[in-house]
């Protein structure tokens, strides 16, 4: 019997020497024994972290669908897949069963074949959270065709960029999206995204808002009549284990966003694998997790991991705030939520609200909380764990990247006892390291340095699509033989890890991903620029927001520096999103910088928090004299 459910520490600590000991046999009993397979693997793993390549499960052959949808089917097939809450509580949530979930996605496959989709070809969606975003997803699966999902929130730049570098043939995209008070058209945007992305010969349209659109003959059509037409069975095409199953976009320090690449069984074994032991998932429990498919948090746990346990999974289409901030509390309570996972800005901003809006519902239904995305801070940690947990729920506060595909470090509730703050001990197959500054592993505990990890798991990226020299250099370069993940961590007397943030020029705003240089470009890209610098600064409820320093080719009078701050503002909203729209703008006559000419980051970092006592030896560089300039004028 293979430990697919772990049930207390010392039972982990069991599994987790043998993950280590023996990472082939670990992973080749769940694997044999949790899923189905049309082929078995000629060879669990292969793997040189200087090429950089990791193959799992070679040769063996499957469908994800068939494990995610297919097998479920003659002993659940009437139990609910997907509870889809709408935007507007007064729609009708769906409860769509794996027999209709079958049926959908089979149609769905159906219709992509229709329009010349195939094996390996790149499908982009951009779409709200509405049933269809995962038809789509799991659509493309079924034929073996790759998906990126590049999330809905994102400007047309954005996703030209995007369908641009994954070469994308097809769009599936909505007339629009509601987001509590708001609707927006978002296939306006995907219209001019497509004017740069000539490769996109075909558009599907789901119609959602009932918004006027333009429909481009012989390119866009509506999705629902074809849907109708097509046939609901499709046999699944079965897929090599290390067939491309999606390219997923993450922001990086330099350059445009990369195409991280998860390949297919391994991913499916390590998403199913932590999904149950993470959330302690128990048939007939209503699992949730707040996050969008459009970041990895949904494409694993939204998704691939729960079905492939044939678990119920939510997807809510609206915001924590409307009509009330109350909502969460409130679908808790409407669909006795037993599993409930979200973001720590969230946290953040709901805890700031009349406790009322927690206290008029009943959350007893709640078994299991859970955070992802940015590290925790104690006080949001604690009202999470009162209020909502109400003390005996366990919080697992689980650390991992899109670059992972799953959760890495993370408690595993009524197994770990938590610590607030601490993500704690690694999954059985994680390999954590600490290292310091001049490449040396830290051994022992109550030390921090640079996380990496080193030996593979099965759900590591493979590599950055269409750039595999910006894949080593990113990850296996900084570190020899290791995979580093560009966090900073702590590990306390016991070994357990806690996540204490980027130590790259990445910065997390609200949970969301943000490189400093893309945002930086849009801003020099207004003619008034000559050159800017974006940092970081500790928010309350964002955890980051953003500081940018700006200098103007031409000084001008405060009157013009408004209009400017709002010009600067839509450039960034147009080309990166308005999640990147700084909080602050000061306009400065100089940026400190090295004598070989780059920008002093830690210094701007400090004057944006306040913190300006101990800016240490600033004599070093180029311009000192800026410094206290940009002291003086600091917002
Ligand atoms: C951060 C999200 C502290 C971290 C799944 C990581 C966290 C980046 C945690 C990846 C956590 C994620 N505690 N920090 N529990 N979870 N992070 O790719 O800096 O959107 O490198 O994946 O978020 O963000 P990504």
């Amino acid at each position: 019997m293979s430990n697919y459910h772990i049930k207390n520490l010392e039972e982990y600590f069991q599994v987790y020497r043998k993950s280590v000991r023996e990472p082939e046999n670990f992973w080749a009993e769940i694997a044999e024994e949790h899923f189905t397979w049309r082929k078995k693997w000629d060879n669990v793993l292969s793997w040189d972290f200087e090429k950089p390549e990791v193959k799992w499960f070679e040769n063996a052959k499957l469908n994800i669908t068939e494990n995610c949808i297919d097998r479920h089917l003659l002993t659940r097939g009437d139990n609910t897949a997907i509870i889809w809450e709408p935007n507007d509580n007064s729609e009708k949530a769906q409860h769509i069963t794996y027999n209709e979930l079958h049926k959908k996605v089979n149609k769905f496959a159906n219709v992509l074949k229709s329009k010349g989709i195939q094996k390996g070809d790149r499908v982009c969606i951009y779409l709200p959270m509405i049933p269809e975003l995962a038809y789509a997803v799991l659509a493309c699966a079924r034929i073996g065709a790759i998906h990126s999902v590049v999330f809905a929130g994102f400007s047309s730049k954005a996703l030209a960029t995007r369908t641009l570098d994954a070469d994308c043939k097809m769009m599936i995209t909505s007339d629009g999206s509601y987001r509590g008070a708001k609707t927006l058209n978002l296939k306006n945007i995907v219209d001019e995204a497509l004017e740069d992305c000539p490769d996109v010969s075909s558009v599907l349209v789901v119609k959602r808002t009932g918004e006027e659109i333009n429909m481009k003959d012989g390119r866009d059509e509506w999705l629902a009549p074809l849907m109708e037409k097509a046939s609901d069975d499709c046999a699944p095409e079965i897929v090599d284990a290390e067939d491309p199953l999606f390219i997923l976009y993450t922001s990086g320090s330099t350059g445009k966003p990369k195409g991280m690449l998860h390949t297919t069984a391994g991913y499916m074994v390590y998403t199913a694998f932590t999904f149950k032991n993470i959330f302690n998932y128990t048939e007939g429990d209503v699992y949730w997790c707040t996050a969008d498919i459009g970041w990895i948090t949904g494409h694993s746990y939204i998704v691939y991991g729960p079905l492939a346990n044939g678990a119920t999974t939510v997807m809510f289409e609206g915001v924590p705030s409307y009509p009330d901030h109350g909502r969460f509390w409130q679908i808790v309570e409407k669909h006795k939520i037993t599993q409930f996972y979200t973001a720590p800005t969230a946290i953040r901003a709901l805890a700031k609200r009349n406790i009322e809006f927690v206290e008029n519902h009943d959350l007893s239904s709640l078994k299991v909380l859970g955070s992802v995305g940015e590290p925790i801070n104690e006080e949001a940690w604690h009202w999470f764990n009162d209020n909502i947990g109400k003390n005996h729920s366990p919080i697992v506060d689980t650390w991992w990247q899109t670059e992972t595909g799953g959760i890495m470090i993370s408690p595993m509730p009524y197994v770990t006892p938590t610590k607030p703050t601490y993500a704690t001990l690694p999954m059985p197959g994680i390999q954590p390291s600490l290292m310091d500054d001049d490449g040396k592993e830290i051994k022992g505990n109550q030390v921090s340095g640079r996380l990496c990890v080193k030996f593979p798991w099965p759900s590591i990226a493979r590599t950055v699509w269409g750039n595999h020299e910006r894949y080593k250099d990113t990850y296996f370069s900084t570190f020899e033989g290791k995979y580093f993940t560009g966090d900073g961590a702590m590990r306390d007397e016991v070994g357990y890890y806690r996540i204490t943030g980027r130590t790259d020029d990445v910065i997390i705003v609200s949970g969301h991903n943000l490189g400093t240089a893309p945002i930086e470009d849009a801003i020099n890209e207004h003619p008034a620029v000559a050159e800017s610098a974006v940092v970081g600064f500790p928010h309350d409820v964002k955890g980051n927001a953003l500081y940018a320093f700006v200098i103007l080719k031409e000084s001008g009078e405060s009157r013009k520096r408004d209009n400017l701050r709002k010009e600067i503002h839509q450039q960034i909203s147009d080309k990166v999103g308005p999640i990147a729209k700084p909080d602050k703008i000061q306009f400065v006559e100089g940026l400190p910088k090295t004598r070989s000419g780059k920008i002093m980051r830690r210094i701007l970092r400090k004057i944006a928090s306040n913190d300006t006592s101990d800016l240490g030896d600033t004599s070093t560089l180029l311009n000192p004299e800026v410094v206290e300039a940009i002291i003086a004028e600091a917002l």
